[in-house]
């Protein structure tokens, strides 16, 4: 009866996990999937969170459904972690119409599906490299995925040369995906004069920002830092579309707290928006999980808690930083021929190490190193154990 269906490949991000899973060598790390992993490689779980879920606990709130576009209260406290109290507080702010998500991938497909429904020019432009998960995303809503310059393999950082030229030749009304920071795969960031640079060039040009922020916080250590670009886009009054995820500043992962946000021009035009929204979600999943959302609102309206929660956010942003500068110092300490400024340089979770399909394969099979074929290194798994092993197999196989 189910002939036709045929064997689907593995995800190529998921799918390294499952690989990783399946090898019995006890030395084997898994450098696939973005998900941070503290000093002895375990998953973490904020201390701020354990805060937050023993109040919850206490509290025995109960667990009805939440309404369709998720809780009103976590959608205002995520706007704020993204825009600023100032701003979030600012008259005109109000236009923005916003929903509770799973996590980022679900707020990218929601804001593809409302573009596909309602927009005239529902082309997505994507960065190259970017999230593999991004071309199904906005394919799968209907939208047409096309690409723009980003990474520069000679520099292993951004051309922003090339980015310019090509956002220059899009069409207007087009929508440009961007990474508000922490680029994934490449770990390579506009700098704040080259945001100014592309905030100015896309309202020239009449183009559609649309921020993933999946990693606020992992560039800089601090979240204000990190949102530079969408607070200066709004700041330039674009029509700009925010997709935020809570899973990895929070460590949220398997609960799937997101948010999608739309300025819009006026409060009847972001009711509509939102009304629209919970239109497309209600036959998809009726309303999003309960658990996340109370939590990421007990820790950022709570003084306390919130400040213990941005010296955790900044601990794992200096871990993955320390464990660049021993990959690099242990690459080059092995006389590697190769230059490895870029593990230092790059940002966030990612080091796009610019090792080849062949060689990702090779430290598989030889040295039980999982990573995603591209060459991305998740830094958020490397520990201070398993970084001199790694140095030793990135090594063997560039030489
Ligand atoms: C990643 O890029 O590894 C993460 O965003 C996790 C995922 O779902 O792909």
């Amino acid at each position: 009866r189910w002939s036709k269906v045929p064997l689907g490949p593995e995800d190529a991000i998921l799918g390294v996990t499952v690989a990783y899973n399946h090898d019995p060598n006890p030395k084997k790390i898994n450098l696939g999937v973005g998900a941070y992993r503290d000093d002895e490689g375990k998953p973490f779980v904020l201390e701020s969170v354990r805060m937050a879920e023993r109040i919850l606990l206490e509290a025995e709130n109960a667990m009805e459904y939440l309404p369709v576009a998720g809780d009103k209260t976590f959608v205002k406290n995520a706007l704020k972690l993204a825009f600023g109290s100032e701003c979030s507080a600012a008259p005109g702010f109000e236009n923005f119409a916003g929903m509770q998500t799973l996590s980022g991938t679900g707020a990218c497909r929601m804001g593809g599906e409302l573009l596909a429904r309602f927009y005239d020019a529902p082309d997505v432009y994507l960065p190259t490299p970017s999230w593999a998960n991004h071309t199904p995303i906005f394919k799968d809503a209907g939208c047409t995925v096309k690409g723009y310059t980003y990474y520069d393999a000679s520099t292993c950082g951004l051309d922003f040369k090339g980015m310019v030229a090509d956002i220059e030749k899009m069409p207007p009304s087009s929508v440009v995906l961007l990474h508000a920071c922490a680029h994934n795969p490449t770990g390579v960031d506009p700098s704040k004069a080259q945001w100014d640079q592309l905030s100015a060039l896309m309202r020239e040009k009449h183009l559609v920002p649309f921020f993933d922020m999946a990693y606020q916080g992992f560039t800089s250590g601090d979240a204000d830092v990190d949102a530079y670009a969408p607070r200066k886009f709004l700041k330039d009054g674009h029509h700009m579309i925010l997709a935020q995820s809570f899973s990895k500043n929070f460590g949220l992962y398997g609960h799937r707290v997101g948010c999608l946000s739309f300025a819009c021009d006026s409060v009847a035009e972001a009711q509509a928006v939102e009304s629209q929204l919970k239109i497309l979600a209600r036959p998809m999943y009726s309303n999003p999980p309960i658990h996340g959302v109370r939590v990421v609102n007990e820790i950022l309206q709570e003084k306390t808690l919130e400040s213990k929660w941005r010296l955790e956010m900044q601990g794992m942003a200096e871990r993955i930083t320390g464990m660049r500068m021993k990959l690099r110092s242990g690459l080059e300490a092995r006389g590697s021929a190769k230059i490895w400024d870029h593990i230092t340089s790059q940002n966030g979770m990612f080091c796009y190490s610019g090792l080849t399909p062949e060689q990702v394969g090779r430290l598989s099979t030889e040295w039980s190193v999982y990573l995603t074929k591209n060459g991305r290194i998740s830094m958020a798994g490397v520990t201070s154990r398993s970084v001199e092993y790694l140095a030793d197999a990135i090594h063997a196989v560039t030489k």
